[in-house]
């Protein structure tokens, strides 16, 4: 079967069983083809809430599905590749950031969305890289603890210097791996391109950026700018959606490695076997922890909307 006839018979099956499709825009181009919904993790968060269908299928990684079952508990939410996680997801438990509180319980726990929702029963807010520093400057304390992304946290420090922010080492070990070195070498070959990353990235290569945003951010920045050639330094798939999406504009990748194995783990064949029931896993969770995760999730949505 050719990829179209699959996309096809995808496309019959979601309506014939009610599912909603939310596909992150790190997914392949054929997936996002047949998605309901794509684009970042805030944005597929409001998706989730909004959505009215009895079934939704996340393209993506667990803490993802995990989100969109705590904001649509009555839904059924398959996760359509049950190995997808998110590394930095891992990073953190519950107990060690308890403990963390304990020590300094002035701290307002902000977590990065990219946390399990067992984590998030602990933390006071939740933000995604798009709406991190809204939230951030708009909460009523100035000490904040942020958790797991210390790349991100750092970002974040820079752009609201006016708050105690304390950091811990954890983040994301495909954007985190990027050295200055390899975005110098990417802007010696292009002189003539606009570098956009990902604050996921460390402070060194963030501080070479001429665009510094979430995955929707990025596209929607290379979109509108006038400027014709831009390096993208954030998984490798979003150099390619833009490519596609404006073929008068150049994109090149910071690097061949930035690719993100956990989010190319799900396929097209996954997807159609997801809605036939033959692969994918179901988000289950009891309703003390949706409830209990919910709370900084739906305070991410009040303050980032
Ligand atoms: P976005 O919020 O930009 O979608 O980021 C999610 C993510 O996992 C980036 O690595
Ligand atoms: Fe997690 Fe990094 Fe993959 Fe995003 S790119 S899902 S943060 S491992």
């Amino acid at each position: 079967m050719n990829i179209k006839e699959l996309q096809e018979k995808i496309l019959r099956l979601k309506k014939e069983t009610d599912t909603v499709i939310l596909a992150h825009s790190y997914q392949a181009r054929e997936i996002v083809e047949i998605a309901d919904f794509t684009g970042d993790s805030y944005k597929l968060s409001v998706d989730a809430k909004n959505t009215t269908s009895k079934n939704i299928l996340f393209c993506g990684v667990r803490f993802m599905a995990e989100t969109a079952k705590i904001l649509s508990p009555d839904k059924r939410v398959i996760l359509s590749h049950k190995d997808a996680g998110c590394p930095m997801a891992e990073q953190m438990d519950a107990e060690m950031i308890s403990a963390v509180k304990a020590s300094d319980p002035e701290r307002v726990v902000v977590a990065y969305v990219n946390t399990t929702a067992e984590l998030k029963t602990v933390c006071d807010v939740c933000v995604t890289s798009s709406s991190a520093l809204k939230i951030v400057r708009a909460l009523d304390s100035d000490k904040i603890l942020f958790i797991p992304d210390c790349n991100l946290g750092d970002y974040i420090r820079r752009n609201v210097p006016e708050k105690d922010i304390k950091l811990l080492q954890g983040g994301c070990p495909t954007h985190a791996a990027v050295t200055p070195k390899e975005a110098l070498a990417a802007k010696n070959e292009h002189p003539d391109a606009l570098l956009l990353v990902h604050p996921e990235c460390v402070p060194g290569v963030v501080e070479l950026a001429d665009y510094v945003g979430s995955t929707s951010g990025i596209m929607e920045y290379a979109k509108k700018s006038d400027a014709k050639e831009f390096i993208i330094g954030t998984e490798n798939s979003i150099s390619e959606h833009l490519q596609y999406d404006c073929p008068d504009k150049m994109f090149y990748p910071l690097t061949k490695n930035l690719v993100c194995r956990n989010m190319k783990l799900t396929t097209l064949p996954d997807v159609y076997n997801a809605l036939t029931g033959r692969s994918g896993e179901e988000i289950i969770m009891d309703d003390a922890l949706i409830a209990a995760a919910r709370k900084c999730i739906d305070e991410m949505i009040r303050l980032g909307g």
